[in-house]
């Protein structure tokens, strides 16, 4: 078996001279020439006839598409289905599994709203994931839904406790993994059903495009993933599924750069409480003691949170740092703050979220320790 930096460059090789695969913008492919050739609508074979040669219009799948997802299959261990966005797999999840109940705690806001629409339309019931009680009232091919590492703390939930929970029921545990895809944690070792990930993240890690990815371990789930999703007009658009073969190729460089990076700021950050009295708490998976963090991760997610004394101050910090950009989003190599309250209603207003790019973390701890002390 090849590394993962190995594969991710080299097993986008094709026919073409081309070093970087191709742009393809063409949303739609010519038929072939020979009559003897054409297909019938009635007489496709299923929804993977427009695979390979058989591409006849984006929407439904297209070179650098499928590109993405044939590459990502060995690092993901699954199946990959891949969608314009994060929250569109989200929503694709739902829609394949159609569960009755879903149980689901502290996760993203936008998975919370999704639910809500689920709710008025389906009248889908949604239950907190903190009363264990709870998993009692679980049908079978009802859902958990668990985001560990959880935005926009960074902190870690035990996925082989709740894969228990819902096993017993017959439901379905789907992490969103986003916050520390592999190598960092690899969750179907400890029971997930299903794995999510906004590829907008890490995957792309240059904040210049939108993804998301569906991964599965059972061909007939991706096969019907894959149909609803030629359907809902979901599939990744062209542009930027070229950038995303392009930012694989630097995908573990980054991740293992940006993990490194965000673990001893935190570190820094924890033990030097006293010098910084504007400094209320740190949160952040390698701050955590609970057994099953040494099990289910083998590196920390390059996101973490502060709060500080006041929201007052929370809303200033941003300007007063020199490397990290004011903005939303995470996962990039530029690093990131954001007063949290301004786009997440659910969060405490005193809470910064960080999110660590690749920057020489040396820099990074000393803008922290200006920006800290600086009145
Ligand atoms: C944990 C998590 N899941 C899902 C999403 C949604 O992803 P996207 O913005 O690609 O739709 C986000 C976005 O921030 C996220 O942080």
């Amino acid at each position: 078996m090849t590394g993962i930096s190995t594969d991710l460059i080299h097993s986008s090789e094709s026919n073409y001279i081309d070093v970087t695969p191709p742009i393809n913008i063409t949303t739609t492919y010519k038929y072939s020439d020979d009559p003897e050739k054409l297909v019938k609508a009635v007489d496709r074979t299923g929804p993977d006839y427009f695979h390979n040669d058989n591409w006849t219009y984006s929407r439904l799948t297209h070179q650098n598409s499928e590109l993405i997802e044939n590459l990502l299959e060995s690092l993901l261990e699954g199946k990959v289905v891949v969608y314009n966005s994060g929250l569109a797999a989200f929503n694709a999840a739902l829609t394949h599994i159609n569960p009755k109940t879903v149980i689901i705690g502290q996760a993203y806001h936008g998975c919370h709203a999704i639910l809500e629409i689920w709710k008025r339309n389906f009248d889908l019931k949604v239950l907190d994931i903190n009363v264990l009680d709870n998993f009692e009232k679980l049908q079978p091919g009802d859902l958990v839904h668990l985001e560990t590492p959880v935005n926009p703390l960074g902190t870690s939930f035990d996925i082989e406790f709740y894969a228990k929970k819902a096993h017993e029921k017959g439901a379905l545990l789907m992490v969103d993994a986003t916050f520390a895809p592999p190598p960092l944690q690899r969750p179907f070792n400890h029971g997930a059903d299903l794995i999510m990930h906004s590829a907008t993240k890490y995957f792309g890690g240059h904040s210049d495009l939108l993804a998301g990815l569906l991964v599965t371990k059972d061909e007939e789930v991706r096969q019907k993933l894959f149909y609803d999703r030629l359907l809902l007009g979901t599939n990744i658009g062209n542009l930027e599924s070229s950038l995303l073969v392009r930012s694989l190729k630097t995908y573990e460089l980054r991740i293992l750069r940006q993990s490194d990076n965000c673990t001893k700021l935190v570190a820094y950050l924890n033990s030097n409480k006293e010098k910084f009295p504007n400094l209320k708490e740190v949160f952040h998976s390698s701050l955590q003691s609970d057994e099953y963090i040494k099990t289910q991760l083998s590196g920390h997610s390059p996101t973490f949170s502060i709060t500080l004394q006041s929201e007052d101050l929370a809303k200033r910090f941003p300007s007063k740092l020199k490397y990290f950009y004011h903005a939303t989003s995470l996962g990039g190599v530029e690093s990131l703050i954001e007063w949290r309250a301004i786009s997440d209603p659910t969060v405490d207003t005193a809470l910064l979220r960080v999110s660590v790019g690749v920057e020489n973390v040396e820099d990074l701890i000393d803008d922290f320790t200006q920006a800290l002390t600086s009145s």
